[in-house]
């Protein structure tokens, strides 16, 4: 450990054969060791969600096969403890979707949210607002840096943070020196509550959790670290 226990990862791709993740079970395990080793006590397993392609029932029946896959591999190994999610990816009257909590992080109220590459219009954000007021569903908008190129979505985000939504990043965005600055930026505007690995491998795109909490621990006063890991506890606390 490097005295980063207690971290969540709240964005993983560690499930095999699901999206675009790791390989094979075996890989998938090793990424499960590799977070433990990092610090990771907590980690949503979070395969994409689009409505296009499947039904949620098709896509939770695919999600608990391929877990239960993972789980024969990685056998009696030590926590972190995996909750199963999704990264849902929007789509229209998405607030109307009767299946939608079936997606949400397990035994929570929280869906992991992906929203759309391009500027939000009004009727984007309102159906965001939709899903937090007419079902009681948390959205966590997934990797939130990746939208921030259209200036209109950071007033959008704005709005979105006064319904309640929680927002995540990538470690990725604190840990590469070009964009640092605006991703402490964002965290001491708190427009940035919980991170997120977005691992989907051993090699190109590896678990970095452990890197993460190391330059959050140097760069931010005392004490400010394990308040926020004390927020993410405080999102589940309560719930399941
Ligand atoms: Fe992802």
């Amino acid at each position: 450990m490097q005295g980063n226990e207690g971290m969540t990862d709240f964005h993983t791709h560690v499930l095999p054969g699901m999206d675009d993740g790791s390989r094979s079970a075996g890989e998938s395990a090793e990424m499960l060791g590799m977070l433990r080793a990092q610090g990771v006590t907590r980690l949503i397993a979070s395969p994409h969600y689009y409505r296009q392609r499947e039904t949620i029932p098709e896509f939770t029946e695919r999600r608990g096969h391929s877990a239960e896959k993972l789980a024969g591999e990685a056998g009696a190994a030590p926590p972190p403890c995996m909750v199963l999610g999704a990264e849902a990816a929007f789509f229209a009257d998405m607030s109307k979707e009767p299946g939608l909590r079936r997606l949400c992080i397990g035994g929570t109220d929280m869906l992991l949210l992906e929203m759309p590459f391009a500027p939000w219009p009004a009727a984007v954000v309102n159906e965001v607002y939709q899903i937090v007021s007419s079902r009681g569903i948390t959205p966590v908008i997934a990797h939130v840096e990746r939208y921030m190129e259209h200036k209109r979505n950071l007033e959008a985000l704005d709005r979105l943070i006064s319904f309640g939504v929680v927002i995540q990043s990538n470690a990725e965005f604190f840990l590469e020196r070009g964009t640092r600055r605006r991703a402490f930026g964002m965290l001491a505007a708190g427009r940035i509550h919980v991170f997120g690995s977005d691992c989907h491998d051993t090699h190109d795109r590896p678990p970095n959790m452990g890197a993460l909490a190391a330059l959050l621990k140097k760069k931010l006063p005392p004490g400010r670290l394990e308040a926020l890991q004390a927020a993410e506890d405080g999102l589940f606390a309560g719930q399941g």
